[in-house]
């Protein structure tokens, strides 16, 4: 039985002041089954780490450099993540692949890192609009986990999260329709249990894509879906226990 999990990424959001009361927010009266995390920008993990402890709610880092110390420029090492009591690290956020280039490879040495070094990776995937519309989804999200599979090898892939997040749903308010979502993520199971079905069997994957309360239930009903990676909703505390409610049925 997979646990379900909900990940805020709070992206590049908030103040001292804001992440206070957000996280006054989503303690106060969090009722749920599902694993709750969220991802605060790098220099708030600290006030972070301190407003959550006691509670069950983890904390990781939105990004994280392949590289473990040295003369890397404004890059954050994944010993540092670790450090400061991370347990999750999400890696190839489209905007981090559009935005800032980072390729498949990158993505994948990173994965390795992380995992060589006690983190679990959240590994983010989907398809542009135009990859959609012209047929070529899962050809796509194929070759984003299976560069990482290869990089990996089978010592690497007992612990790890994927986020299945179309580029066309993040931030947009188009959702994909839950048989949409359903689809892409029964395709990715099944190409973990080509690698090996006990795998497909525990990984968890998780719909991204302007999941708000309103579709969070219908989205987590789906077989294959085993949680969210939430973006806009996760910067407003009702919403975001709302849909962490909603994991849990
Ligand atoms: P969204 O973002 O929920 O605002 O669409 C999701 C994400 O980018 O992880």
């Amino acid at each position: 039985m997979r646990q379900p999990l909900v990940a805020g990424n709070w992206k590049m959001n908030g103040s001292s002041d804001s992440i206070r009361e957000l996280i006054d927010g989503i303690l106060s009266g969090l009722e749920t089954k599902a694993e709750v995390l969220v991802f605060p920008p790098h220099v708030y993990i600290q006030q972070v780490r301190d407003l959550l402890s006691g509670s069950p709610v983890k904390y990781g880092v939105q990004n994280a450099s392949d590289k473990l110390s040295g003369a890397y420029t404004g890059e954050v090492s994944p010993l540092m993540a670790k450090d400061l009591g991370c347990e999750y690290v999400l890696i190839g956020h489209s905007e981090r692949r559009s935005i800032y280039g980072e390729t498949d490879a990158d993505v994948a040495e990173k994965f390795c890192a992380l995992v060589d070094n006690g983190l679990v990776p959240v590994l983010c995937v989907g398809e542009t609009l135009e990859e959609r519309e012209s047929g070529a989804t899962m050809k796509v999200v194929a070759e984003q986990i299976n560069t990482v599979l290869r990089a990996a090898g089978s010592e690497r892939l007992a612990n790890f999260v994927i986020a299945y997040e179309p580029v066309w749903a993040i931030g947009t308010g188009l959702t994909a329709s839950p048989e949409q979502a359903q689809e892409v993520h029964a395709d990715i199971r099944a190409l973990l249990a080509e690698n090996d079905p006990s795998m497909a069997d525990r990984t968890r994957i998780l719909y991204g894509g302007s999941m708000k309360p309103d579709n969070a239930v219908e989205l987590m009903a789906q077989t294959d879906v085993d949680g969210g990676l939430i973006g806009g909703a996760s910067l407003v505390a009702a919403d975001f226990k709302a849909i962490c409610h909603a994991a849990g049925q």
